[in-house]
């Protein structure tokens, strides 16, 4: 589970992060920050190795490092093609990539391409129309969407979030949407190459709400 600009919201998550290794910060925050930006997790198979990292934009966003180097660092250690790669190498690497723009969520797409399996992004809460696999084999795709319910603003109660907008002086607090008919599940499905790990197919998921539905062909 990769987190974002709001990994500190619950403060108490600060005391129990290094404990948790399914939890993966992003990987520019400043050295000292507790918690991991990256983590590699046994798959289910219990046989193949599976690397997340989560990194963190800069354009609109509040002041951080730069996301680019230490996602290098980590690359240049784990690679890509398993076993064959040395006891350092992992089958497969999805990276998240959260940030507002589009073009810095791309061009983290594009550097990485051929060297992990999945770009995606987050932090947007709109799943984006443009999945595709890159040149290298790489799959992406600008924003992955959220999990919830889509009558909202981004998740939060309507009302609230256009008074703001609207009329610039405090209203009611923000709050998120509960309405279940409007949930949807939004993510990406990708199948990867078990020599190289790269994407040979990638389809986009939706499921339930409001949104079009979407489900891979056959899995
Ligand atoms: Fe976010």
């Amino acid at each position: 589970m990769t987190l974002g600009n709001h990994a500190w919201d619950q403060k108490e998550l600060l005391g129990q992060i290094g404990r948790l290794p399914q939890l993966v910060r992003p990987i520019n925050y400043p050295d000292g920050t507790p918690g991991r930006g990256f983590t590699i997790l046994p798959a289910k198979n219990g046989r193949h190795k599976v690397m997340v990292i989560n990194a963190m934009g800069r354009v609109f966003m509040d002041p951080l490092d730069d996301p680019f180097p230490p996602v290098e660092k980590v690359l240049n250690i784990h690679r890509l093609g398993g076993a064959r790669m040395g006891p350092a190498g992992v089958d497969a690497i999805i990276m998240d990539m959260h940030a507002e723009a589009s073009s810095e969520k791309m061009i983290m797409g594009h550097v990485l391409d051929g060297r992990v399996s999945l770009v995606v992004g987050t932090h947007c809460h709109v799943p984006t129309a443009d999945l595709q696999i890159l040149n290298g084999g790489t799959a992406y795709q600008t924003d992955a969407g959220m999990c919830g319910d889509y009558d909202t603003v981004i998740g939060m109660k309507k009302d609230a979030a256009i008074h703001k907008m609207l009329r610039k002086t405090p209203g009611e607090r923000y709050s998120p949407g509960e309405n279940d008919a409007t949930v949807s599940v939004c993510g990406v499905f990708v199948e990867t190459d078990d020599r190289t790990g790269l994407a040979k197919r990638a389809e986009p998921v939706r499921i339930g709400g409001r949104l079009g539905q979407s489900l891979p062909t056959a899995v």
